[in-house]
């Protein structure tokens, strides 16, 4: 394998080994008549929740026992996010949750880590508020993990660890996965692209492509292992490759992925639109194994605002993009990512955003209220417009996209679908539910089929938020 500058030393993780065959021995004498159990809660996106699966990998490793339920947990670690000031308040609500279990049951260890942590001005005020918590650690350290955990149990102190740096990539650590049909893997981590209102790039470093043929191989034995749906995953998922030596780019790894035998699908995400090429359109509409979908987060309709996020694209090269895909792929399914009330954003820039939306007709939309995040260059930027003003922004951008996911919708009535069951099975009334190529979800009677299937379905009934289909 290449030697990469950010990655971790075989020989340090040999170290991690180490340590954590040594919690293993300390904690077989501390539970002599049980497993003791640990919970493991990941915030934020499909990134943070594949860093959650390593950190119970890592646990499981030492002998933890993984639970679903913080009450009882011997250990519980939150794994959080900071995208939003919203997402940072539901990690205090429940971490005060943690803290009140943990009166009952003292022994308890409660760790955070993740990017709200990764915030100096964050960790200080969790660190003082809550003297319950006993680990804190960075984005660049999970893989330290064992080592913290030792130091906890060995020397019973507090651990503070969250170190600045540009980041690095971890390669081989054990994984508890959260499903057994679907698997995410990891292929960039980071971001370069510092739109104005973001905090990613913050907390989780610079953008670092993994080595190709790790991807090429994690693949491949999951796929083997009968999973069903790889997704590939990346902040700025198709500039993978750009920091590489070799020449391999995102399009080049997605063809060489759609090769590897079985039967399974390939997702991915998050596309920026500035790297949405046409030899990305091209590979997708020529890989029978790639789902029909493109999530390309647009936030806003309006070049003047598209600017101040410094997005790197305006509207025109955005719908250029929308329109060979959709001549080379008819079916294709569209969805994005929008922000509402971005400092200095008038109601005709947003009326530009509903007229985009409009146009595209996405099946479906994240929509999200600006949220000022220290740090970034938009939260000094002047924000003149009132929060309730707003607030009615979003509910009129709602209210536009339900019509147009209940139209496109609509349009799958009568059509047969290919579905992987991949959702709940409800046995009280026989219903399973999968999803489409293009990502919408299928509900369905079961008659016999299974979680992990593939099916072909005919489309029945639509709604604004799902399809009714039965197996053909
Ligand atoms: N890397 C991806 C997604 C990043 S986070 C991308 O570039 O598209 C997911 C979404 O959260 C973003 O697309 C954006 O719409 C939203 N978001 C990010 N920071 C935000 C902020 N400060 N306030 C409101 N929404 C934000
Ligand atoms: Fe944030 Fe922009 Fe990077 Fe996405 S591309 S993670 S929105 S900085
Ligand atoms: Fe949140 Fe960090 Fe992901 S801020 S969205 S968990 S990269």
């Amino acid at each position: 394998m290449l030697v990469m500058k950010n990655l971790v030393s075989e020989q340090e993780l040999l170290v991690q080994r180490n340590y954590s065959k040594k919690c293993e021995e300390i904690l077989k004498n501390m539970f002599i008549d049980r497993q003791p159990v640990c919970y493991v809660h990941s915030y934020g996106c499909q990134g943070n929740v594949s860093d959650g699966e390593k950190i119970k990998g890592m646990l499981a490793k030492m002998g933890y026992g993984i639970s679903d339920s913080a009450q009882g947990a011997d250990l519980a670690i939150f794994n959080t996010c900071a995208i939003r000031e919203n997402a940072q308040d539901r990690v205090f609500g429940n971490l005060g949750m943690l803290i009140h279990y943990k009166k009952s049951n003292p022994g308890m260890l409660i760790g955070l880590c993740g990017c709200m942590v990764q915030q100096e001005h964050v960790a200080k005020k969790i660190a003082k508020v809550f003297p319950g918590v006993n680990l804190i650690f960075g984005t660049h350290v999970i893989h330290k993990l064992p080592e913290f955990i030792y130091n906890i149990l060995s020397e019973k102190r507090r651990i503070c660890d969250i170190p600045d740096s540009d980041g690095v990539i971890v390669e081989g650590l054990p994984v508890v996965r959260e499903s057994r049909i679907k698997a995410s893997v990891p292929i960039s981590f980071g971001c370069n692209n510092f739109c104005s209102y973001c905090i990613v790039p913050h907390v989780k470093g610079r953008e670092r492509s993994r080595d190709f043929f790790s991807i090429y191989n994690e693949v491949k034995s999951l796929v083997d292992g009968g999973f069903k749906e790889i997704m590939l995953l990346g902040q700025n998922v198709n500039s993978y490759g750009n920091d590489l030596d070799g020449g391999v780019n995102f399009s080049y790894l997605l063809s060489k992925i759609n090769d590897i035998d079985g039967d399974f699908r390939i997702r991915f995400m998050t596309s920026h639109p500035k790297d949405a090429t046409a030899e990305l359109i091209d590979t997708m509409a020529s890989c029978g194994k790639i789902c029909k979908h493109l999530h390309l987060p647009v936030q806003c309709g309006s070049d003047k605002i598209l600017g101040l996020m410094n997005r790197k694209y305006n509207i025109e090269q955005y719908l250029k993009i929308v329109e060979y895909a959709r001549k080379k792929i008819p079916n294709i399914s569209l969805t994005s990512d929008i922000i509402v009330g971005f400092p200095g954003e008038t109601y005709s820039d947003f009326k530009k955003t509903l007229n985009l939306i409009k146009s595209v007709k996405y099946s479906s939309l994240f929509m999200f209220i600006f949220s000022p995040r220290k740090g970034t260059a938009a939260c000094s930027m002047s924000d003149p417009v009132a929060s309730e003003e707003k607030v009615r922004w979003l509910r009129e951008l709602i209210d536009c996209q339900n019509e147009i996911s209940e139209e496109v919708h609509k349009s799958y009535v009568g059509r047969a679908q290919r579905v992987l069951f991949d959702g709940a099975f409800r046995a009280d009334c026989g219903m399973i539910t999968g999803r489409t190529d293009t990502n919408l979800v299928v509900n369905c009677k079961a008659n016999g089929a299974k979680i992990g299937d593939f099916a072909d379905v005919k489309i029945i009934r639509s709604s604004r938020m799902a399809l009714e289909g039965e197996l053909i």
